[in-house]
């Protein structure tokens, strides 16, 4: 299956390079605004194919995806839409809608390590996307209803897990460890939780109970954690990006 990327910044950059890991570099064409970006790809993915060309990018396609910025959605389509035809258009834009678009995924920038989480949107080839996303990371199909929810948690949701972490970093640091140690103890952590969750399928609660004993220490941090509305700061981060903000 061919596959041209159009727009190759943060995000199809990551696309394309978690592909390219995944033994797809041949099938992959990719466009961007300027040569530098290209040839910085290439040099990450020898053997993509680039091009300036929207137009010309599009022609030999199976699947497009466009990974422009928002704005750009319109203008690009419109630009490609002579060599489109039955070709399947995928957008991971956040919150830009086209009739032309056959389907809409919300992947996250961990998809160049195959660690992404990606939301596809319910479509009658939702199924071929879903394919696509997988050899990225974890893909699931949901209801329009839910796009935006899964964009908060995956999408945006990276960037609030990483500001969780540096708050480890530099809880680490005021007790005297150097930054690069409070990292590489925070990021450890993280996994171990994340590893034991996935391991045992226990909820998070049941997990905390192993480590908490009565009376004992852990108990303190997690009552500091409530004391300063933890759970109520990410539940209101998650929805703060929500449309309609219910
Ligand atoms: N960043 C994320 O974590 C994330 C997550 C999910 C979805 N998204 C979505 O992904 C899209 C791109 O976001 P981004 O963060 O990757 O933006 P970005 O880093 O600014 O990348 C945009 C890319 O589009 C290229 N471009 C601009 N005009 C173009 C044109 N006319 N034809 C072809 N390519 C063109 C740029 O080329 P040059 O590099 O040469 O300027 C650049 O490579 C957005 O719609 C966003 O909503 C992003």
């Amino acid at each position: 299956m061919k596959i041209t990327v159009i727009g190759a910044g943060n995000m199809g950059g990551a696309l394309v390079k978690g592909w390219a890991k995944a033994g797809l570099s041949t099938n992959l064409t990719v466009t961007a605004r300027t040569q530098e970006t290209l040839d910085r790809l290439v040099e990450a993915c020898p053997g993509i194919t680039t091009m300036l060309d929207n137009k010309q990018a599009t022609k030999g396609a199976d699947v497009v995806l466009l990974a422009v910025k928002p704005w750009l959605v319109e203008q690009v389509i419109e630009e490609i839409k002579p060599e489109l035809a039955d070709k399947l258009l995928i957008s991971v834009a956040a919150n830009v809608r086209h009739e032309r678009i056959n389907v809409y995924a919300m992947p996250n920038i961990a998809a160049e390590f195959g660690e992404s989480m990606t939301f596809i949107e319910e479509a009658e080839q939702a199924n071929v996307a879903a394919d696509l996303f997988g050899k990225l990371g974890q893909s699931k199909i949901v209801p329009q209803r839910l796009m935006d929810a899964g964009m908060m948690m995956a999408g945006c949701g990276i960037a609030y897990v990483m500001r969780f972490l540096r708050a480890m970093m530099e809880g680490g640091v005021e007790m005297g460890f150097y930054p690069d140690e409070a990292k590489a103890i925070a990021m450890q952590t993280m996994q171990g939780a994340v590893t034991m969750l996935r391991q045992t399928g226990l909820h998070p609660e049941a997990a905390i109970d192993k480590v908490t004993t009565p009376g004992g220490i852990t108990i303190k941090g997690l009552n500091e954690l409530d004391h300063a509305a933890f759970n109520s700061a990410v539940i209101r981060c998650l929805k703060a990006g929500l449309s309609n903000n219910k």
